[in-house]
């Protein structure tokens, strides 16, 4: 575990202090429930109160903390100003302060609740104090423009119509723009439509694809693998000490980029003498190549996983 996670983890366990076990495992239920099939919506927000908002950051948090830190990780520029849309109990805030500590960060978010215990779980854990300001992204733009905007997690819970207006006001006010969703088909398909957004204004995409033009695959989602606690699994029944965090994302961007000669879609096969990657390549096309051990590519090929850049085969 990284230091961050330490400190997210040890923060959660402060939050749950006091708090009875059964009240908190219902709402876990509940709320998982209410997450998987997703029946989020506008009109039946995810975290309705402050054992709602623990739950969920209890629970999904430390997950979505990771799929965002892995996003993230691909912004080749390093912002120093961060606006988080939608930002729940500040699982973006805590993964750009992991990668870039010295970042100005703002966070937006609807829920009092939620709010209150993210102000909570970041106090004293970093150098910069967070900007947190409560309101509806339907009625919040940015004043200034920013280097790097995430949306973690949030288009779900929106619209059509509100989407597809939040990016247009992202891409007017932002430089570098991350989207993630849950790695369902249908987190891929928002994501497609930020990224088709995100195009027509101007943007250049950056990860995960290597190419600007329409998705070759139907489902294109990545897996994020972090330390599952104790308390996570007492809260959710589990007995794995990890658990992967299937998610799908874009980063869209008017900087400059290094376009990826390929990614890697899915998890490689390793089988002896030879390693099977599919990739998603440059010129827009999903490909499944055979790297024979006889292969110069052999061993690059071997080292390659799920979601990295992928390396020149020869
Ligand atoms: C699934 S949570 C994600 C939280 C956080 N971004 C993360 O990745 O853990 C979705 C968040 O979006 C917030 N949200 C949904 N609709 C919103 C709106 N119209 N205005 C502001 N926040 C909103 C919810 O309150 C919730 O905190």
């Amino acid at each position: 575990m990284s230091s961050v996670d330490i400190q997210l983890h040890a923060a959660l366990a402060r939050a749950v202090a006091g708090v009875p076990h059964h009240e908190l495992r219902g709402r876990v239920a509940a709320l998982s429930h209410r997450y998987r099939t997703e029946q989020v919506a506008d009109t039946a927000p995810g975290m309705r109160d402050a054992l709602d908002a623990l739950a969920y950051a209890v629970v999904r948090m430390p997950a979505t903390f990771r799929a965002l830190q892995t996003a993230l990780s691909t912004v080749e520029h390093q912002p120093t100003t961060h606006v988080d849309i939608g930002g729940g109990t500040g699982a973006a805030a805590w993964a750009v302060a992991a990668l870039w500590p010295s970042v100005t960060t703002e966070v937006v978010e609807r829920q009092p609740a939620a709010v209150r215990l993210g102000r909570q779980l970041a106090a004293g854990n970093f150098a910069q104090d967070w900007r947190w300001t409560t309101a509806d992204l339907r009625d919040w733009t940015s004043p200034t423009t920013v280097d790097l905007m995430t949306i973690g997690y949030v288009l779900n819970e929106l619209t059509e119509e509100t989407r597809s207006d939040l990016i247009r006001s992202a891409a007017r006010s932002a430089k570098t723009i991350v989207v993630v969703e849950p790695g369902t088909p249908g987190g891929h398909r928002r994501t497609l439509g930020a990224r088709e957004l995100l195009i027509a204004q101007g943007f250049t995409i950056a990860a995960p694809c290597p190419h600007q033009g329409p998705c070759p695959v139907d489902w294109c989602h990545f897996a994020a693998r972090l330390p599952r606690t104790e308390l996570h699994r007492a809260l959710k029944d589990g007995t794995r000490n990890y658990e992967d965090e299937k998610f799908a994302y874009v980063v869209a961007t008017r900087c400059p980029v290094r376009p990826a000669a390929a990614r890697v879609l899915t998890r490689p096969i390793r089988r002896k003498g030879q390693v099977v990657l599919d990739l998603c390549t440059a010129s827009g096309t999903a490909e499944r190549v055979v790297v024979p051990k006889s292969s110069p590519s052999y061993r690059s090929a071997r080292g390659a996983g799920w979601g990295d850049e992928a390396p020149m085969i020869r």
